[in-house]
């Protein structure tokens, strides 16, 4: 068995799906059971520059080779804009083929007619990599939470916003200086009025409301204020308040019973709430269902391989329920057609930091023997703080913090370091600097 997909765009998303599709495909197919195979792309430009060099053949200029075409199952929409795209995807379902779509601005203003059609011929249209990239946030709206009554959701949903005012609140710049850089570094488009003025969060935020309350509001209908005018000195008196200021997106029912509120402007949150510390390019929501409480989600909101991870997600999943259901192929339920017998690393082989708190006599020597037997054993010291001294007992405690050692080289060291005589206790906490 196999899935064929075709892509319609092979620019930043789109090359980063090919890529996926290419290089992991044995992963893919442990999971799925099957391959998956890239029949046909459709660009513009056959000899443009591509951010993954696509095999001879695969471009077409022609839509008729991935629309309507029999050998395409999966089409996935990665233009972007409202034409060509609408009228592809449409022509897209009619043919038979379900979609996948990362288009927030399609579906956000022409949602309904797409949703019908796919309802009307029974061709599914999903689009989790249209809201806050790589984030599993529509999945999670619609499978793991389905259960609940959503009080509110409520996030950060622009990573180009957010890296701007990240830099207003840390570094006092200004809006037009933040949004300059953030350009230089490609963080920000040429023409960034989609993002600054909030419309890019908003066609997201109105998708979230729909799989949130069963609403599609209209764009019309919604507050929309971006960070335009926004001003260093607003961050500073709200750090001395004791607020951070984000681009916030909120749906919510008002009074917890309705009408439904949405809304998306600047907004100032506690210093200490979780999205306060969602800095830089990063996307966050948080969910609150009636039964599950709050649920946070973050991660990276946009860019090449996160995009490309929830498209690829999608069209496994398209192919996991059709294609499992026409062959009486159950999905697998622990996800992998087939679970491995590989055995897990023993923790000897562990590489990790190591805080040690050593409890030792006060007197000359104690240290050098003791870094004598971690040095001996591969365990260089980063850093050391001695705890003032005890003279009514003579113990004291002796901090230390490693370099990454090998789990079975520090049990080594701990076990010479215990026969010391000057050595009365010797405990250990596990250090984590790079998750
Ligand atoms: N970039 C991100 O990080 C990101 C994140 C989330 C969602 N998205 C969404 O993903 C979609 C694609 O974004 P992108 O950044 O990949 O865009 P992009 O880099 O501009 O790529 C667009 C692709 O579509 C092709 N194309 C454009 N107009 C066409 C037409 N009339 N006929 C045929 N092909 C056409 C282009 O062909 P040529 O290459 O030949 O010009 C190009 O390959 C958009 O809906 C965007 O909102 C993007």
């Amino acid at each position: 068995m196999l899935t064929t997909v075709g892509l319609l765009g092979f620019g930043n998303v789109g090359s980063g799906v090919a890529k996926l599709i290419k290089t992991e495909g044995g992963l893919i197919a442990d999971k799925l059971g099957w391959p998956l195979k890239l029949a046909k792309c459709l660009v513009r430009d056959l000899n443009a520059a591509r951010g993954f060099e696509p095999e001879p053949g695969l471009l077409t200029t022609d839509p008729s080779e991935v629309v309507g075409n029999p050998e395409v199952q999966v089409v996935c929409e990665l233009i972007g804009g409202v034409e060509p795209a609408k009228t592809l995807i449409l022509r897209a379902l009619e043919a038979g083929q379900h979609v996948v779509t990362a288009n927030k601005a399609l579906l956000a203003t022409h949602g309904l007619e797409i949703f019908r059609k796919a309802s009307e011929v029974n061709r599914d249209v999903m689009f989790e990599a249209a809201v806050a990239g790589a984030i599993p946030v529509i999945r999670t709206l619609k499978e793991g939470l389905t259960a609940n009554r959503i009080q509110a959701l409520y996030g950060i949903l622009n990573g180009t916003t957010n890296h701007i005012i990240t830099r207003m609140s840390k570094d006092a710049l200004t809006f037009a200086e933040a949004l300059a850089e953030a350009q230089a570094a490609g963080f920000a488009e040429a023409d960034p009025t989609a993002d600054v003025e909030g419309h890019d969060a908003a066609h997201k935020l109105v998708l979230l409301s729909a799989l949130a309350y069963g609403v599609l509001p209209k764009l019309d209908d919604i507050h929309v204020e971006g960070i335009t005018k926004l001003d260093p000195i607003d961050f500073a008196f709200a750090a001395e308040f004791g607020y951070v200021i984000k681009l916030l997106a909120t749906a919510s029912l008002h009074n917890g019973q309705g009408p439904l509120e949405v809304r998306l402007h600047p907004t100032m949150l506690p210093a200490g709430h979780l999205l306060s510390g969602v800095n830089g390019v990063m996307n966050a929501i948080t969910i609150r269902g009636h039964a599950s409480g709050d649920i946070f989600l973050s991660g990276p909101g946009a860019g090449m391989m996160p995009t490309a991870s929830s498209v690829v997600g999608d069209i496994i999943e398209v192919a996991r329920t059709h294609q499992s259901l026409e062959s009486s192929l159950r999905p697998p339920i622990l996800g992998w057609r087939k679970l491995k017998s590989d055995s897990v690393m023993p923790m000897s082989e562990a590489l990790l930091g190591y805080y040690l708190r050593l409890t030792v006599l006060d007197r000359p020597g104690v240290l050098s023997a003791i870094s004598g037997i971690l040095g001996a054993h591969n365990i260089s010291i980063a850093q050391v703080i001695q705890r003032g001294q005890n003279n009514l007992t003579g113990w004291v405690d002796l901090v230390m913090l490693t370099h990454k050692a090998l789990e079975k080289d520090l049990q080594k060291a701990l076990v010479a370091t215990r026969e010391l005589e000057a050595v009365r206790e010797a405990r250990l906490i596990r250090v984590e600097e790079s998750l």
